[in-house]
């Protein structure tokens, strides 16, 4: 890998990526000639092979290509586990084994369409779309952060409901985001405000939250791609982090544990890296996100003193079964990212030029390849275009949390990938971007970048008002 492809951002042409798509249109097209031709080839035909477009909302719920039919239909059912609610046992209306605790009963009531949470701007409403991230100091086990004794490493701000009005069980606490205005002055005297979190807990069930409590506000991520970037070798990445020390940066890989391998493995999804492989990842959401259980982790989420919860009995144990958890796998793993649009528009071309100046390729790596990739071989040695280099950055006092992570430090984040982000919208009306989803918009993300990156910030915080634009463009047709 050479500096020059690895820094450069280049809107680029129909890659490898596009090529079914391609092919399917000139068939169609071969198709549509035949029917002129020779008009034995009845309408039905023709219509069938042309490839029916994406409804707008579905741009991050298409499968990547190459699947066979059996393939497919594992990739359909992971998706309905992706959308299922969960209920608790014995109530109707979906799987046993929501909560006892929980913040969402599935998946996709915060990866909306597998897009990103959404933020409220109103005071008043609990914030579930976005997770609170809770230790005290201290190293926990394996490494991680220490849970609080009485909350574990994440607030559930639910509890379960099994009809009457007396068996309402607690949630740990109501969490609710203020947001303080932040206006900065840009070079050309633009005025931009930008706005900060400020998390409010009320009515903690179990005791003091005080201050010496960590908390990290994390906003739900976008989930397509996932399985390109399990697909990319540790090699490959640790060989990024080198290169990034000839130009000043100091990319870091998290290392985390893996807990279905037990060992300590190189972290890649999360906005810290906290999580090894999509597998975990998933078993880990059952469990914190939605109360579920699941083999790997088999029992229910209630610390200690949380005596209601544990005296609920379990929806099944464990209340996931494997053969769904891998259906799920299957499905998230072989989630395709959408393909970028408006290459050849002159002013996406000249933003992609600006990205290159402002620097932000080093960290928002354009091309990667994955490596062999025996669990979806339609992924091996592939070229992709995430825009990540899955290391953690010190980003700043700004983006700061104040909480370690494994190795990831108190500012540190993981450069998100910027795949799909100009889709955002039309998917789920979420245009909210960063780790705790202060950012309303691109420009207001660049605008939070610090530490490491505060150089190229400041670049393009310099640029005139239309490279600006330019350059946001073509950020949104990633
Ligand atoms: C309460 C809302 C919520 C629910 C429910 C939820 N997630 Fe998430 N998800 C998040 C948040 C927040 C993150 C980021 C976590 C972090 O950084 O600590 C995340 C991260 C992820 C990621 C990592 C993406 C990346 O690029 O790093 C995947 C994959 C994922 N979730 C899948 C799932 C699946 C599958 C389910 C259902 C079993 C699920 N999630 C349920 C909020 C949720
Ligand atoms: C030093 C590495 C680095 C550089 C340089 C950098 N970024 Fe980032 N970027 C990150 C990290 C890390 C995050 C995640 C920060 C967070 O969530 O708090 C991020 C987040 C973003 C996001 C939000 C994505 C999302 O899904 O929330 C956008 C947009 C973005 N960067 C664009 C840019 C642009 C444009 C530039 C150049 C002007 C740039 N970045 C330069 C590391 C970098």
């Amino acid at each position: 890998m050479s500096n020059r492809t690895e820094f450069t951002a280049v809107a680029h042409n129909p890659s490898s990526r596009h090529r079914p798509a391609l092919l399917a249109l000139s068939l169609a097209s071969f198709c549509a000639l035949l029917a002129l031709l020779a008009p034995a080839v009845s309408q039905s035909q023709v219509t069938r092979s042309t490839p029916k477009p994406i409804p707008p909302n579905e741009a991050y719920m298409q499968p990547v290509p190459g699947l066979s039919h059996g393939e497919l239909r594992k990739f359909r059912n992971g998706e309905k586990q992706f959308k299922a609610p969960w209920v608790v046992f014995p109530l109707l209306g979906g799987e046993w084994g929501l909560g006892p605790t929980f913040l969402a009963n599935s998946c996709v009531g915060c990866h909306v369409q597998a897009g990103r949470g959404r933020t409220f701007d109103e005071p008043g409403v609990i914030a579930f779309q976005q997770l609170l991230r809770l230790s005290i100091p201290g190293e926990g086990p394996d490494g991680g952060p220490m849970p609080h004794p009485n909350y574990g490493d994440q607030l559930q701000v639910f509890g379960v409901n099994v009809g009457l009005k007396e068996n309402l069980k607690p949630g740990e606490a109501e969490l609710y985001i203020d947001w303080v205005p932040f206006p900065v002055t840009l070079s050309d005297g633009t005025v931009v405000e930008l706005r900060k979190p400020s998390v409010r807990l009320e009515k903690p069930n179990f005791g003091p939250i005080d201050a010496t409590v960590m908390t990290s506000l994390r906003n739900t991520q976008v989930v397509f791609g996932a399985g390109y970037l399990e697909a990319v070798t540790e090699e490959d990445i640790l060989a990024l982090a080198k290169m990034q020390q000839t130009v000043g940066l100091n990319g870091r890989p998290n290392y985390v544990r893996d807990d279905i391998n037990k060992r300590t493995a190189l972290g890649r999804f999360g906005w810290k890296a906290n999580q090894p492989n999509v597998k975990q990842q998933i078993a880990a959401a059952f469990h914190g996100d939605m109360g579920v259980t699941s083999s790997l982790y088999i029992e229910e989420n209630c610390p200690p003193v949380q005596t209601l919860c544990r005296a609920m009995p379990p929806g099944n144990k464990p209340e996931l079964l494997d053969y769904s958890w891998d259906e799920l796998h299957f499905w998230q793993l072989a989630l395709d990212a959408p393909a970028p649009r408006n290459q050849d528009n002159p002013q996406v071309i000249r933003g992609s030029q600006l990205f290159t100046q402002a620097r932000c390729a080093q960290c928002h790596i354009p091309e990667l390849r994955t490596g062999e990739f025996p669990a979806l071989p339609q992924i091996s040695k592939k070229t992709f275009r995430a825009y990540t280099d899955l290391l953690l950055h010190d980003m700043g006092p700004g983006l700061a949390d104040g909480r370690p992570d494994f190795k990831a430090g108190p500012r540190d984040w993981r450069t998100a990938p910027l795949w799909g982000i100009g889709l955002s919208a039309q998917v789920n009306g979420s245009t909210n971007l960063l780790h705790d989803g202060r950012a309303r918009n691109v420009l207001e993300a660049i605008l939070w970048h610090g530490g490491e990156a505060q150089a190229s910030r400041d670049l393009f915080a310099g640029f005139s008002k239309q490279e600006r634009e330019d350059l946001i463009a073509f950020v949104n047709s990633l």
